[in-house]
């Protein structure tokens, strides 16, 4: 999403410090948060809180403490994540884990986790720290769901879009409401979880496209029936062998039907693009919401943010 980005959220990303500073008990808890998850990144999430913070006439440096609760809620999940995973590389660095082992790994995440709670109390309202904490729950569950869905090759489209919402969508609902209150804030939560839905679809047509940078159908390996390997099953039940073969297999080297598997992509960047859409609409609905019409300024960043939203459910890598 970053590309789009209007120059001056991309300057309020810049300016924002997303490390953590070293004044805690053990300063080697931070610093190895900050080299490992914090030092880099897309900033997607802290993105998305400018951006909507735009659109509704607030300035930038008024949010910045949403933005990097969002960054840390954030990489705190990827450290919990990538023990979870037994993944040795993140952004081309060794995972905190593998520099710290698995169990430094949890606490340091368990910290990041506590401190996003501590600056939440200094600055934000009840309501948005509720709704954080909610939204960790939801990553927790989102987690949980996907764990149990892994080898299991029957998983049905609703049990797909359950782990989807909770696991990609809930931050994403956050990171897009949190900034106002009232019906506004419901109709922004809901546009946010439609763009983590069409966010999560694109990634798993991006898994089954060569030249994302990852081994075609990585999740497959891993154990993950996603949307497109559901989506070939309902095509094709044929296909169920050829899925079951390279379920949990590493080293499976699957080789798919071409027009079954670009079918079954199409269906799902369809899926995708109906998020997208909705996402749009919401947020036309948002834009009536407002307390006072919008300034000029305000609609640039919600045409951009629209852009972008076009541009997502295109994303090809
Ligand atoms: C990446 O998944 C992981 C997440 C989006 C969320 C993980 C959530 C938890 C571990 C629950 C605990 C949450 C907190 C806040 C402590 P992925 O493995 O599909 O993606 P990847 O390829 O980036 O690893
Ligand atoms: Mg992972």
């Amino acid at each position: 999403m970053n590309p789009e980005l209007p120059p001056d959220l991309r300057q309020s990303i810049l300016a924002t410090e997303f490390r953590i500073d070293s004044l805690t008990n053990v300063p080697e808890i931070s610093s190895r948060l900050n080299e490992c998850l914090l030092d880099g990144g897309k900033r997607f999430r802290p993105a998305l809180v400018y951006w909507i913070a735009g659109i509704l006439g607030r300035p930038a440096l008024e949010v910045t403490h949403l933005a990097r609760a969002a960054e840390w809620v954030h990489a705190a999940s990827l450290a919990h994540d990538d023990v979870i995973d037994e993944a040795n590389l993140r952004r081309e660095r060794p995972t905190l884990n593998a520099v710290t082992g698995n169990r430094r790994a949890v606490l340091a995440g368990d910290l990041l986790l506590a401190r996003v709670m501590v600056e939440l109390a200094e600055r934000a309202p009840l309501e948005v720290i509720r709704a954080l904490a909610q939204t960790i729950e939801s990553l927790v569950e989102g987690e949980w769901l996907q764990m149990e869905a892994i080898g299991v090759l029957d998983i049905d489209a609703h049990r797909l879009e359950k782990a989807c919402l909770l696991k990609t969508g809930s931050l994403i609902r956050w990171c897009c409401s949190s900034s106002t209150t009232g019906e506004l804030s419901l109709v922004l939560a809901k546009m946010g979880e439609e763009i983590g839905m069409g966010f999560q679809l694109v990634d798993d047509v991006l898994d089954f496209s060569p030249g994302s940078g990852k081994a075609v159908g990585g999740d497959l390996r891993e154990g993950l029936v996603n949307w497109v390997a559901h989506e070939m099953m309902q095509i094709d039940p044929a296909a169920r062998v050829q899925i079951q073969a390279a379920l949990g297999k590493p080293e499976a080297k699957a080789n798919w039907d071409a027009a079954l598997l670009e079918r079954a992509k199409l269906r799902v960047r369809s899926r995708a693009q109906n998020h997208l859409n909705r996402a749009t609409r919401l947020l036309d609905r948002a834009m009536l919401l407002l307390p006072a019409p919008p300034a000029e300024h305000q609609l640039t960043y919600a045409n951009s943010f629209k852009s972008t939203l076009i541009a997502l459910g295109e994303r090809t890598q």
